[in-house]
This record gives C-alpha cells, sequence and structure tokens, in this order.
C-alpha cells in the first residue's frame, strides 16, 4: 500500500486507538429524501465537530457542506436503483476516481450484493473500483449485505466480508450479527458496522459497545445518529463507547442524558 492510500486510510481510522465513528448520511441515493435528512445540510453540519468521517454523495458534498470544515469525506460512488425497485442489487460506478479526487476525499464507498443475481456485477465493479482507486492512492470501502432478503448471520457476513477484502477492499462496512468475531477473524482488512434502522438509543449503543468488542474497528452509523432526538449527544455517546470503551449506559448517562 503506497503513502498516499495509507495517510488516507489513517484519517478514517484512527491512528491512536485503530478505531474510528463514521456517520453515514448517504441514504438518500437510493431512499431520497430520508426521515432526519430532509433538509440535510441543516441536520448534520452540527454533528460534524464529533464525526471522525463523513460519508454521503457528491451531490449532497457539494451543495451541502462547507469546504472549509476539516472532515475526511467517505465518498459513495455506487448507485443506479432506488427504493420504487424490487432488486437494489442493480448498482454501478456512478461517479469517476477523477470527480473523487477532485473532492479530495479520503475513500471512495461502493455496495455488493452477495447472493443476489447482481452479484457478479458488484464484484466487478468493486475490482474496477480497487483498480482505479489504486492509481490515485484512494482505499475502497465496501459495504455488504444491504438488501431485505439477506440472512444476517456469521456465515453470509463473513462470505461477504472475505469476498470484498479479497477482491481489494481497504475497509468493509456490514452488520452486526452473532458470532461477529468469526466475521472479523476471516477478514484481513478492518471491518466497520452499519446500525441499520433506528432503535432506541440504549440499543443503538449496545450494538456499537459489542461490535467492538468483537473486533470492529467501529460504526459507520447513520440512522440512528440522525433519526435520534438528540443527534449531537448521540453521536458523543457513540464516540465514547468507540473510542474511549465505556459502557453503553455509561455512555447513554454521560453524554446523551447530559
Ligand atoms: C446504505 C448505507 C448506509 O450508509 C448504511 O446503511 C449506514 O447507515 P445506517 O446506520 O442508517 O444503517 O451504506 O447503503
Amino acid at each position: 500500500m503506497d503513502y498516499g492510500m495509507k495517510n488516507r486510510l489513517s484519517r478514517i481510522i484512527k491512528p491512536k486507538d485503530g478505531k474510528t465513528v463514521m456517520l453515514a448520511v448517504d441514504h438518500g441515493y437510493f431512499m431520497g429524501p430520508t426521515g432526519g435528512l430532509e433538509n440535510i445540510g441543516k441536520s448534520i453540519t452540527p454533528l460534524l465537530r464529533y464525526a471522525d468521517s463523513l460519508m454521503l454523495t457528491r451531490g449532497i458534498l457539494r451543495s451541502q457542506i462547507d469546504p472549509k470544515i476539516d472532515i475526511p469525506i467517505v465518498l459513495r460512488v455506487s448507485g443506479g436503483t432506488s427504493i420504487l425497485k424490487d432488486d437494489l442489487s442493480d448498482e454501478d460506478i456512478v461517479v469517476s476516481m477523477e470527480d473523487a479526487v477532485r473532492l479530495n476525499v479520503s475513500a471512495v464507498a461502493l455496495s455488493i450484493f452477495i447472493g443476489s443475481k447482481n452479484e457478479k456485477q458488484g464484484i466487478i465493479n468493486l475490482s474496477k473500483l480497487v483498480d482505479k482507486g489504486y492509481k490515485y492512492g484512494i482505499p475502497v470501502l465496501a459495504v455488504t449485505a444491504v438488501g431485505r432478503e439477506m440472512t444476517r448471520d456469521a456465515r453470509y457476513l463473513s462470505l461477504a466480508v472475505r469476498i470484498a477484502a479479497e477482491t481489494g477492499a481497504g475497509i468493509v462496512k456490514t452488520y452486526y450479527c452473532e458470532d461477529f468475531d468469526r466475521v472479523v477473524e476471516t477478514c484481513p482488512v478492518p471491518v466497520v458496522v452499519a446500525g441499520g434502522k433506528k432503535t432506541g438509543e440504549r440499543e443503538a449503543l449496545e450494538l456499537a459497545y459489542n461490535a467492538v468488542k468483537h473486533g470492529a474497528a467501529g460504526v459507520d452509523m447513520g440512522r440512528n445518529i440522525f433519526q435520534s432526538e438528540k443527534p449531537a449527544n448521540m453521536i458523543k455517546a457513540v464516540k465514547a463507547v468507540v473510542h474511549k470503551g465505556l459502557a453503553p449506559e455509561e455512555a447513554y448517562e454521560r453524554e446523551y442524558n447530559s
């Protein structure tokens, strides 16, 4: 791995503890104006000081995020579907690496859908993106296991995550599951966990705690932060769990409930 790629990765996963709290707000690329992100610039700008990186699309980056804000960007570059379609797996690369460079991003993100009818297309796209990323020193984050029909157990997730890493992803994002150690242990690159649908704050903190305890490098969390009643407090609580190892209840009382 060359200097540029290592440097970019270290902006996302903090070298002091090898952990990260990524704020994911890319949902609109197939879900449109997701709850909590209707006025996305207004709702997420106050959270940026607490996030280790921001995952979003180029349209929102260019139109809503002040370029003077110092935050590593993970740019969603796959798309081509919407929630109106039955099959969300029919994605392609929709942003060039040159535009990612122009936007000075720290990584690019693409979904793969292992087990779907577009499995091959996703893996080939990931492979092409990794090749282009190497040209410019930009790591690729592969997002796995999005979709309605997937059984998100350790057997499936370790398969999906490992395929992403074997194809060249520098970071893999997946879901937490029972026996999560197995997913992490068989993946040679850092694994981060998505938050999933909005749950209670305590439950989401528990998820972050368990994910890190069982080997995740952190979270790439969206709805459980920006749909919370107190999003800034919630991201502070998630940070306390991920970076300081606070127990969920302690983080809830100290950071969320303060
Ligand atoms: C969608 C994504 C989202 O960024 C991801 O699902 C994280 O958000 P949440 O915590 O809301 O699940 O990659 O494809």
